[in-house]
């Protein structure tokens, strides 16, 4: 008999506050006088220097008072180096709170910094090898996202690469690291790059997946899901003819926030196999995070498709409008995976891992750097990884 899971048991709390809106930066005003004294201001390579951000955020915290202290220079896919380096400079300021201004990498990276601070522990071995909860006091982060696609916002979520070993890892902290605030402006994604708003619109998507590929129990959260879905593909569509259109961007970032913030995978075992085999691709090419999902989605659907046929052909039909009538249900699934691949061409997504450097010499060391997940179609084996890797070239 079919198990009946319903939606399981859970408690449900997300700590964040958001700020949305033209006017959301305001908010600092509000939140920033919450805490002590000494702002670590934590940025990347300098496109809020260009885009006027940063002055905006410095002007509102020197009006309030605040020491600032800075900590610039986080890169995409941050790592273990540039970790300790922003341990020291919190140290050294004896950071009250870290402002996190820019994309899913600042953000990452100052939830990573804001447990290792007071840690006496190695960050890496300790979260990310050994996936253990911090014991240690946790300063306060806030941020300012400026790049729409991880959910990094809203989550506690905090992904770490370790070049030296060629891993990339995330650790899920809980709730007291979650930002206390973030603020949503989607004017100030205007400024991203094609290339990366793209990226960022796959990543949501793929969040979803991985939340809505797993399971056979009827949950709300996957008519939730489908909605947002078509949502994404609706407004993905308007900003890739149109990147300043207004309206799409902000129902990009909001979807964004949601796709990731612990909500929809409520009474989900949830997959992320591709983002085990897209992390695994990232940490040997360094390349744009969203890429490496769309680079390893399709073969990797087409794989488990036959494990979970029934979801595929929902998705198929109430995702991508797909017509069931007189087909099987794989065939009904796999129509779905075409439409979508169709549709990732067109807006400019990358469909293989050749096209971010990989080779098939490669494919045995991307391989082993992959995690294995258990809460998807099917458990993969190693050979199973390399087949679906090999697919993807
Ligand atoms: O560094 P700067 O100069 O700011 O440039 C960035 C960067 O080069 C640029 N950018 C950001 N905002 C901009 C802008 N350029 C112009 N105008 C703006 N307004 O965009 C580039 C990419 O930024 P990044 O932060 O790396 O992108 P994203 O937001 O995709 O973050 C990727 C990282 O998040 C992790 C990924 O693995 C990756 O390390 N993830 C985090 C997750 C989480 N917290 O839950 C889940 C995700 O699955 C993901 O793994
Ligand atoms: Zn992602």
């Amino acid at each position: 008999a079919k198990e009946i899971i319903m939606l399981g048991n859970f408690t449900y709390c997300n700590p964040t506050r958001l700020y949305f809106g033209k006017d959301a930066l305001d908010g600092l005003n509000k939140e920033l006088p919450k805490f002590g004294k000494n702002v670590l201001f934590v940025y990347g390579g300098g496109s809020i220097k260009k885009n006027g951000i940063y002055d905006k955020v410095l002007e509102i915290c020197v009006k309030i008072g605040k020491n600032v202290f800075e900590d610039a220079g986080v890169m995409p896919n941050p790592t273990t180096d540039k970790l300790h380096e922003g341990i020291e400079r919190a140290r050294a300021c004896k950071a009250d709170f870290i402002l996190a201004v820019g994309g899913g990498s600042v953000c990452d990276y100052a939830k990573a910094l804001s447990a290792s601070v007071h840690l006496d522990d190695d960050p890496w071995e300790k979260y990310y090898v050994r996936s253990e909860a911090p014991n240690c006091e946790i300063v306060p982060v806030g941020c300012v996202l400026t790049m729409v696609g991880t959910g990094s916002e809203m989550n506690g979520g905090a992904v770490i690469t370790n070049t030296a070993q060629k891993l990339k890892i995330g650790h899920v902290f809980s709730d007291e690291v979650f930002p206390k605030f973030s603020v949503l402006n989607p004017e100030f994604t205007i400024t991203v790059p094609k290339y990366q708003m793209v990226a960022g619109i796959f990543d949501i998507m793929s969040h979803i997946f991985e939340q809505y590929f797993s399971g056979t129990d009827d949950c709300s959260n996957d008519y939730i899901m489908e909605g947002m879905l078509r949502s994404l593909i609706h407004s993905a569509n308007i900003a890739v003819e149109n990147p300043k259109d207004y309206e799409a961007r902000s129902n990009i970032m909001w979807l964004a926030t949601w796709a990731l913030n612990t909500f929809v995978e409520k009474g989900k075992t949830t997959d992320w196999e591709v983002h085990m085999l897209g992390q695994a691709v990232g940490a040997h090419t360094d390349a744009t995070h969203g890429m490496t999902l769309s680079a390893v989605s399709l073969p990797y659907y087409r794989y488990i498709l036959p494990y979970g046929a029934e979801r595929f052909a929902r998705h198929a039909v109430n995702v991508w409008g797909v017509n069931p009538k007189g087909k099987s249900t794989e065939e009904i699934g796999e129509e779905g995976l075409s439409v979508m691949e169709k549709w990732m061409k067109k807006i400019g997504l990358v469909t293989s891992i050749s096209e971010l450097g990989v080779t098939e010499e490669d494919i045995d060391a991307v391989a082993d750097s992959t995690l294995v997940m258990k809460g998807g179609y099917k458990v993969l084996t190693k050979d199973n990884i390399k087949a679906i890797l090999r697919a993807s070239l």
